[in-house]
């Protein structure tokens, strides 16, 4: 017999029929071209760790919160009337409603999670950098429809805190000079947050901003595939490759890491679980005590403030007595990330290479993240209106200080650096000042002049501590 028809008798006990309806669409369509183009023939680098979880969690994430969402959308009703008994109605008359709507919600947090972390690893690996801009920007543009989103599911509950919570953030639009008044009521169409507002946040949350999202997400990983993926080492693996044109240091994305991604999703889902079933509240973190009380008109809450993941952009917006100066830093904050690529220019790209000084810059970034994002949750209180300005300011100079660190700079420039940022921080506390918060504004000026004296003059002492290190050719199996 020969091995041809061997492997045809084969085949036709085997699964023949499933080849020869695969050949028939292939015939039509180009189903495995694609797979072989986009998967199984798309080679990444061989040293991904735990950080290249995130994109497929957050893919998972992504069709978690369509699926249960069209499961909610078919109990909840849409009208200021009804809308948060809908839900009391799903929690406890409909099946499963429960443990779709907590799927949602903590999904929805779930899903900043994975995406701050998604976004540290592309910070922390320079990922953003060339020729990666575009996969930058379109995940920003994600993170930015992902906002408005949770922005517009939160206000669905007609809760407390959602009706009071998006009053907050509505009224910014306000502070922009002369058309504000009128922008902030056609964003509500009406008067007041109303019903009006209410239907067309379910129509933008149900079906806009999916759609926007989608589509942007489509256009990441279209970005990621022409470009490639960068990796723990930031070498590209494009410039060495075989004879068969294969890059030397790539390995098929599929199996090895459609297998190695399940693992990552499988504690996800642990996790994920654990949280739906013991504390889907996480104690007023993923859902707040007072949304559990419907939404009244007539009584503000003692004190307002979104949730977690929006808490370091509330906590910038606060940070300035000003309501149109607070929203101008609050959208500073926001616009600044689209520009990483090119405010960070340093050619080394990981931060494995990076020097000692930019390594400790990051670190501290992410607790200035972090802590401005628990003052945002805090009432607003002169102490914490204090170090949350403060940490405003450290936040800004993180970008400022990753321009300096872009190239060798001489002594003098960093010097220069170092006084214009304080000059600029302290004339900023001089307009601003209020005698009966001296002491207080006194000791904070503390915070960035330490910021500032480690970050600008001690490189410009001792430059070896922004000095890379050599970076290797070819990735490394650390
Ligand atoms: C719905 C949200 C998102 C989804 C589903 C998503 C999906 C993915 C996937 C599947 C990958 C490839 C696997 C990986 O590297 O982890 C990826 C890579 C990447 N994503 Fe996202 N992403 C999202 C949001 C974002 C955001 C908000 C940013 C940044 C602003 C971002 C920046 C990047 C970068 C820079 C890479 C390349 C990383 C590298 O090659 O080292 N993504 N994304």
């Amino acid at each position: 017999m020969s091995a041809e028809k061997e492997k045809r008798d084969y085949l036709d006990v085997t699964g023949g029929w499933l080849h020869r309806l695969r050949d028939w669409i292939d015939a039509r369509f180009p189903m495995t071209k694609f797979w072989n183009e986009q998967v199984a023939q798309y080679y990444a680098p061989k040293n991904f760790n735990f950080w290249y979880f995130f994109g497929s969690i957050a893919l998972l994430i992504l069709v978690n919160q369509i699926v249960t969402g069209i499961f909610l959308a078919m109990n909840y009703k849409p009208a200021a009337a009804s809308a948060f008994a809908s839900v009391e109605y799903i929690m406890r008359d409909v099946n499963w409603g429960w443990l779709i709507r907590y799927m949602h919600s903590v999904g929805a947090s779930m899903f900043f999670v994975v995406v701050y972390l998604h976004m540290f690893r592309g910070v922390m690996y320079g990922s953003y950098k060339k020729p990666r801009e575009l996969l930058w920007i379109f995940g920003m543009l994600i993170y930015l429809a992902l906002m408005a989103e949770a922005f517009m599911g939160y206000l669905l509950p007609w809760g407390q805190m959602s009706y009071w919570g998006a009053n907050v953030i509505i009224s910014l639009f306000g502070a922009i000079p002369g058309i504000g008044s009128g922008l902030e009521q056609w964003v509500r169409g009406d008067f007041y947050i109303s019903d009006i507002t209410l239907n067309r946040f379910f129509a933008l949350h149900v079906v806009a901003v999916p759609l926007v999202l989608l589509g942007l997400v489509v256009f990441h990983l279209i970005a990621l595939h022409e470009v490639g993926s960068n990796n723990p080492d930031g070498v590209e693996i494009k410039k060495h490759k075989g004879a068969d044109g294969i890059p030397l240091d790539g390995i098929p994305f599929h199996p090895y890491y459609t297998i190695k991604d399940i693992c990552g999703v499988i504690i996800f889902i642990a996790i994920f679980s654990a949280i739906i079933f013991f504390s889907p509240g996480l104690h007023g973190l993923f859902l707040e005590p007072a949304n559990f009380e419907p939404a009244n008109a007539l009584k503000t809450p003692a004190d307002i403030h979104p949730l977690w993941y929006f808490g370091p952009y509330y906590a910038i917006l606060r940070s300035i007595p000003n309501k149109g100066l607070g929203a101008l830093a609050l959208l500073l904050s926001i616009v600044i990330l689209f520009v990483l690529p090119w405010i960070d220019r340093n050619p080394v790209k990981s931060i494995r290479y990076r020097g000692l000084l930019y390594r400790g810059l990051l670190f501290v970034f992410v607790l200035t993240f972090i802590v401005l994002g628990y003052i945002g949750m805090q009432p607003a209180t002169p102490f914490w209106a204090e170090i949350g300005q403060r940490l405003s300011e450290m936040y800004f100079l993180f970008f400022a200080v990753s321009w300096a660190y872009s190239k060798p700079r001489s002594r003098a420039y960093l010097v220069i650096t170092f006084i214009c940022v304080m000059a600029v921080i302290s004339l900023f506390d001089w307009v601003s000042w209020v005698p009966s918060a001296a002491v207080l504004k006194m000791y904070s000026w503390l915070i960035p002049l330490v910021y500032s004296l480690i970050f600008l003059l001690l490189p410009a002492l001792s430059p070896k501590l922004i000095e890379p290190k050599p970076v290797p050719e070819r990735v490394t199996m650390k």
